[in-house]
């Protein structure tokens, strides 16, 4: 499907939205529109961003390259990992090559070593960390607890959680020795209720909530804000597997969130960069609900 039957599709009930408030009042037809963005096509080198340092982990797909590629057109200099290496060159190449600026280290959040060495490389290349986005995670297969094999449970629980855990503790370090920064985590709206047979990823999503928290009023006297964000159903290869492996599809999902659509990645990148930006500063230690209404319920 093309990109922009793709988005007409994800838009079409927010368009009869925009569309009803256009008869309302033109004057505010531009104020209150569920029109997913389209990604900022060319680098503003003196944007929003320009001169911050941004750190990303897991941005080979997904959330995660949206975000890079949000912040690296305007001005950020973005410094990312993932384990998929010809994939993160390949995006951090087309990032380079829109004007923007990027660089990609392999690094597995699950192993401190590799976790030290991407916070540290980051530092010695650009000197610093202003923002991090904690952001890699894997999705569980579907499976009832009393089925499901330890090794499983650890894995999703070490990517989502323990790499959260230390991607804080090794870019908090830097922070303070720079006077500050700003830290986002990838939580979830299963940060916030359970769904059957999906117990890792649950569980491992309500720890990034208590890690935020915890890490916020840990920092808050030190100029660090920590927030997280809970995306509910996004379309990246991650809602896709699920979906296959829940067998359903995106008409059926969307049904489940007020908004009646699934959100694009380039809306999380927005909200993040809300969150990193001056715009948030007294925001700390909370978590904002990108789901499209699904907490509200
Ligand atoms: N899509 C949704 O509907 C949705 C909803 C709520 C929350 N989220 C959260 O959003 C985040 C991004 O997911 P996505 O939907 O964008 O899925 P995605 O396209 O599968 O992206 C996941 C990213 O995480 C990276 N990653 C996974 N394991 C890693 C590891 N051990 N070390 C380093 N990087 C790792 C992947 O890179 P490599 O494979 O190259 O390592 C990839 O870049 C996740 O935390 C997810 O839980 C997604």
């Amino acid at each position: 499907m093309s990109e922009v039957s793709r988005r007409q599709i994800l838009a079409s009930g927010a368009i009869g939205v925009a569309g009803f408030a256009t008869a309302i009042s033109a004057q505010t037809a531009q104020a209150n529109t569920q029109n997913p963005p389209e990604p900022q096509a060319t680098v503003n080198p003196n944007g929003r961003f320009a001169s911050k340092v941004v750190l990303i982990t897991g941005a080979t797909s997904g959330i995660g390259e949206a975000t890079a590629r949000a912040f690296a057109a305007e001005g950020a200099t973005v410094h990312f990992c993932g384990r998929r290496e010809a994939l993160g060159e390949q995006v951090a190449q087309s990032i380079r090559d829109a004007g923007g600026n990027a660089t990609y280290q392999r690094a597995d959040v699950r192993v401190e070593d590799e976790v030290h060495a991407f916070t540290q490389r980051c530092v010695e290349q650009y000197g610093r960390i202003d923002i991090a986005f904690n952001n890699a995670g894997i999705e569980s297969s579907p499976s009832l607890i009393a089925d499901r094999p330890l090794e499983d449970w650890m894995d999703v629980m070490m990517t989502n959680a323990t790499g959260v855990f230390l991607s804080m503790k090794h870019e908090i370090p830097y922070m303070l020795r720079q006077g500050g920064g700003v830290i986002v985590n990838n939580a979830s709206v299963s940060s916030h209720v359970g769904f059957a047979t999906i117990a890792p990823y649950s569980a491992s999503k309500h720890a990034v909530l208590s890690l935020t928290k915890v890490a916020a009023l840990e920092y808050a006297d030190r100029n660090i804000r920590v927030n997280s964000i809970a995306p509910g159903a996004v379309d990246t290869p991650m809602l896709r597997r699920a979906l296959a492996a829940w067998n359903t599809d995106f008409e059926t999902v969307s049904q489940d969130y007020p908004i009646q659509r699934i959100v694009i990645p380039e809306e999380i990148a927005r909200s993040v960069m809300f969150l990193c930006s001056d715009d948030a500063s007294c925001i700390t230690g909370m978590d904002l609900d990108a789901t499209g209404g699904y907490l509200t319920k």
